[in-house]
């Protein structure tokens, strides 16, 4: 059972999390806050669930997580528009407080992989799907979902990726109060970050991304394209080094290849 008094003891923010709704079981957290019909309108809610039964998952896959284990939860961010010309970075900010905050709570070597997943060991241990709604062509409403592998003792199923959890590379189990809340207190100062200087953003992401540089795979609906990943651009989309010259990677899995 997640402790919301422990949690709230951790936050240290301005308004990330000082809304919080915490439910034992929701359809997604992101359709949760996606739905106007849920009326959160609070920037900077966050809705946690213990479980989802249809969790979702970047290009329409599902997200799998064992109940009460991990963290699966969603922020809503409507307030500073400034921050939505580039979801890109962040993406890139999210990923990163992930990263920071596993690190710092327990010393495990974090990396980053395109477009915004965070991995122990090679291996996945959190991911990011961001949606929002738009009026014209204007977003209104971004709603950035997170899923953790927190203390999920292991993983039953076909990935595209191999899945791991912090409790199996530190072997013990970890208090999701206090991640939470790192993981929060971090994204507020990177989201600060963008709007002052958001090369910094990217340039922090990249000294967290060992692909830069190696050769790469990126599957993208049915097809696949190999390639050096050479650099990511100013807005955060991927440079692909063919034979051809250099290509924008908008969307796409990165492998090694
Ligand atoms: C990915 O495919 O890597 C993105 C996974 C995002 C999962 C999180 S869990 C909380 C939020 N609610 C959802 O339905 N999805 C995101």
């Amino acid at each position: 059972m997640f402790n919301i008094e422990s949690f709230d003891i951790k936050l240290n923010t301005d308004y990330l999390g000082r809304n919080f709704i915490y439910a034992e079981e929701l359809s997604s957290t992101n359709t949760y806050l996606m739905d106007k019909e849920s009326k959160q309108s609070i920037n900077g809610t966050v809705v946690l669930a213990e479980k989802q039964t249809k969790g979702k998952g970047r290009k329409d896959r599902v997200w799998q997580s064992a109940p009460e284990s991990n963290l699966t939860f969603s922020i809503l961010l409507n307030k500073d528009k400034l921050l939505f010309r580039n979801s890109n970075l962040i993406n890139f900010a999210a990923a990163l407080a992930i990263a920071y905050s596993i690190e710092n709570l327990y010393q495990l070597k974090t990396e980053l992989k395109w477009p915004n997943d965070v991995l122990i060991n090679g291996k996945k241990t959190s991911g990011i799907l961001i949606e929002s709604t738009s009026q014209g062509n204007k977003i209104e409403r971004m709603v950035i979902g997170i899923g953790v592998n927190v203390n999920q003792n292991s993983f039953q199923g076909t990935f595209n990726y191999p899945p791991t959890s912090i409790k199996i590379e530190l072997d013990r189990n970890v208090e999701r109060e206090k991640l939470l809340a790192e993981i929060l207190n971090n994204f507020e100062l990177l989201l600060e970050k963008i709007k002052k200087d958001k090369n910094t953003i990217i340039e922090d992401w990249k000294t967290k991304c060992n692909m830069i540089g190696s050769r790469i795979s990126i599957a993208e609906n049915e097809t696949e394209k190999y390639g050096i990943f050479y650099d990511v651009d100013n807005e955060g989309f991927l440079l692909l080094k063919t034979k051809d010259g250099i290509e924008k990677i908008h969307f796409g899995d990165v492998g090694l290849g």
